[in-house]
């Protein structure tokens, strides 16, 4: 069984070229729920999709590559959904994996798997599943983490300094 720091340190070697992207550093300053930064959620996303295949013992049905990348990647929609922009994104929670993908798709090469998890992350609330493995645990540990981030006790207490919790 992996442990938390394996699990880390797995994240940050398969996630190298995506931590590197200068536009990555765009979700340093964007807020997802609560105090934590889009760049925080990503990392934990990836690490707790990492975590559930390990315990679930799915490693000679997961790409661990593919499903660290597809995880850092889900919500690279680059912007802050919580700015007013003239309602572009009222319908941010459906139309944000498609974003994500169009980005991630200029930015790096991606396969078919880190794709359709990305684009499909926020089933059930849009319409198609996703078509892999992956995009399941992508999927499952977005709804996990994005639950602790929105009620965990920390939204109550911003950081003095006003810095975003980075994740790092
Ligand atoms: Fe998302
Ligand atoms: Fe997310």
């Amino acid at each position: 069984m992996l442990t938390r720091i394996q699990i880390q340190r797995l994240v940050h070697k398969h996630g190298r070229e995506i931590f590197e992207h200068e536009h990555m550093q765009i979700e340093k300053s964007c807020y997802q729920h609560g105090v934590v930064t889009t760049f925080a959620h990503s990392v934990r996303v990836a690490c707790l999709a990492v975590w559930m295949a390990d315990r679930l013992h799915l490693w000679r049905k997961v790409d661990l590559h593919s499903l660290i990348r597809a995880a850092l990647l889900h919500d690279y929609f680059l912007y802050d959904w919580h700015d007013w922009d003239n309602g572009e994104h009222r319908l941010h929670g459906f139309t944000h994996g498609n974003t994500a993908v169009r980005n991630a798709v200029r930015d790096f090469r991606l396969n078919h798997i880190e794709r359709d998890s990305i684009a499909n992350h926020m089933f059930p609330l849009t319409p198609r599943p996703p078509r892999y493995i992956e995009g399941y645990l992508v999927t499952m540990a977005d709804k996990i983490s994005a639950t602790r981030e929105t009620f965990s006790m920390d939204r109550f207490s911003k950081p003095k300094s006003g810095k975003p919790d980075r994740g790092e």
